[in-house]
């Protein structure tokens, strides 16, 4: 009996078969480690998977992904996932990265109810409202749209700069940054927001920083 999965399996090994033609080294080097530079924080959204939009191969990032790209401060999941990658792997960069269109975000600005993910999507709720008045300036719903979701990238730095497992690397001088991206579904390109943490000190004005330089541009212009 084929699986129901059968059109997957089938890809699989057609993929392998594939990279092995390409490097018959390929698998045995990967399977003997992994050593990834940076740990991407992204949203679950299918749109949105880490290695190919930066055009890297398996082994170069290691991955947490959940709706609406969020660091909660009581997640375990994605703490556990910080701590392996900050403290074990080593790590140089945590990149959180939204993507303009987000789902979840759309759903915090229409209050729509979706279920469970409500809950989770309260700590969007909660960026929403912290900058209520920068997201009052845009009229269009779509601007709206793309400036939370820079907004909660941002936001989603400062949550991860101050987990105690960034801030004890930090303490011990370990080399390690915390940056905010923004991805369009429209065009493939990767918005830098310009925030680059890679100290302690560095985080207000980072945070700072980048805010200001929101509120200079209109969402439109940086898409
Ligand atoms: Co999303």
């Amino acid at each position: 009996m084929t699986s129901p999965l059968q059109d997957l399996l089938d890809g699989n090994r057609r993929w392998s078969a594939a990279r092995h033609a390409e490097d018959p080294h390929f698998f045995e080097y990967l399977a003997k480690q992994q050593s990834p530079k940076y740990l991407w924080i992204g949203c679950s959204d299918s749109r949105v998977p880490a290695t190919q939009i930066v055009d890297l191969p398996p082994g170069e990032i290691f991955v947490q992904r959940n709706v609406a790209n969020v660091v909660a401060h009581s997640d375990l999941n994605c703490l556990s996932t910080i701590q392996f990658a900050v403290d074990i792997l080593k790590v140089e960069h945590i990149i959180i990265v939204g993507h303009y269109g987000c789902g979840g975000i759309q759903a915090v600005l229409d209050e729509r109810r979706l279920g469970l993910v409500d809950n989770w999507l309260r700590h969007v709720g909660d960026v929403a409202e912290k900058h209520s008045s920068m997201l009052a300036t845009l009229d269009v719903m779509a601007l709206r749209n793309a400036r939370l979701c820079e907004l909660n990238a941002i936001e989603q730095v400062t949550n991860t700069c101050r987990t105690t497992m960034v801030m004890d690397a930090w303490e011990r001088g370990q080399k390690l940054s915390v940056h905010a991206w923004c991805y369009s579904l429209d065009n493939g390109h990767m918005n830098d927001l310009n925030m680059h943490v890679d100290s302690r000190a560095a985080l207000q004005p980072a945070y700072e920083n980048a805010l200001q330089r929101l509120m200079r541009l209109p969402a439109a212009q940086q898409r």
